[in-house]
């Protein structure tokens, strides 16, 4: 499916519209989320960039997932931190889209795939149900640790500025909640299908054929040596 099958695309993302759930991102006059809500993701310690992170398994297939990984600095700042992202995605993921708000609307969007061995990361954000143009309210920093693309897997690791605060249209600016649980949704294309200029972070993205939410808890992310590990995974 391509995106100039547009209503095609307008009919997956009111899909998304449909079945979306009460977002638990806070705003600044919200208090945050409770840690006692339930949470999909667990921790998951990672050897090679050393980076604690809670993960969660999207299940696009029958017995295949793309692992969402998120860590976040310890002591954080509560209006407004980085986090790391990885994302390891079996190969026939042709791409794989985090957004952080919960909805595909008004939020940052990270989408990214394999363009043979490099990864691109694709930094979007969708105002309407259409194609999600780009974005420049959050900008990322590639780790090369933890970066990298074998026979079966691709995966990336990389530090987001912008995604746990920002802009959800206006002036209005959205938090999400660093001691507790947040739901974030994720779209997919399957069977190997890139975006139309897959060298290119600012291609065309064909329609989403796979979509789900997920409750990820933020508390139990922490890194003390956050900065640390950033310097040392970016600069292998
Ligand atoms: C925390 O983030 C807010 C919003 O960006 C900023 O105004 C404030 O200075 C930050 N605080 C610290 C201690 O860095
Ligand atoms: C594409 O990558 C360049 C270089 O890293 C970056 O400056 C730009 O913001 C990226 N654009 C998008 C849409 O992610
Ligand atoms: C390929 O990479 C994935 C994750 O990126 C890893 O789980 C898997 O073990 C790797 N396979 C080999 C043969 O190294």
């Amino acid at each position: 499916m391509r995106w100039s099958l547009g209503i095609t695309w307008a009919a997956a993302a009111l899909g998304i519209g449909l079945k979306m759930y009460p977002s638990h991102r806070t705003s600044l006059t919200q208090p945050p989320a409770s840690r006692a809500q339930a949470a999909d993701s667990k921790v998951y310690r990672d050897a090679e960039t050393g980076f604690t992170f809670t993960e969660y398994a999207a299940e696009y297939d029958i017995g295949s997932s793309i692992m969402f990984r998120i860590a976040l600095p310890e002591p954080v700042n509560v209006t407004n931190y980085d986090v790391v992202l990885q994302v390891v995605a079996p190969k026939d993921v042709g791409w794989a889209g985090l957004a952080w708000g919960g909805s595909m609307l008004d939020c940052p969007l990270t989408v990214s795939w394999a363009n043979g061995q490099t990864l691109i990361i694709s930094s979007r954000y969708a105002p309407q149900h259409a194609m999600p143009p780009t974005y420049s309210g959050a900008s990322y920093t590639i780790l090369k640790t933890g970066t990298h693309v074998n026979s079966t897997h691709w995966q990336f690791t990389a530090k987001c500025t912008g995604c746990a605060y920002f802009s959800t249209g206006g002036s209005t600016k959205t938090q999400l909640s660093p001691t507790g649980v947040n739901r974030l949704a994720w779209a997919a294309a399957t069977g190997g299908v890139k975006p139309s200029n897959p060298s290119s972070n600012t291609s065309t993205l064909n329609v989403h054929d796979v979509y789900n939410y997920w409750s990820h808890d933020f508390s139990q992310a922490g890194n003390s040596n956050f900065g640390s590990l950033v310097s040392k995974d970016a600069g292998k």
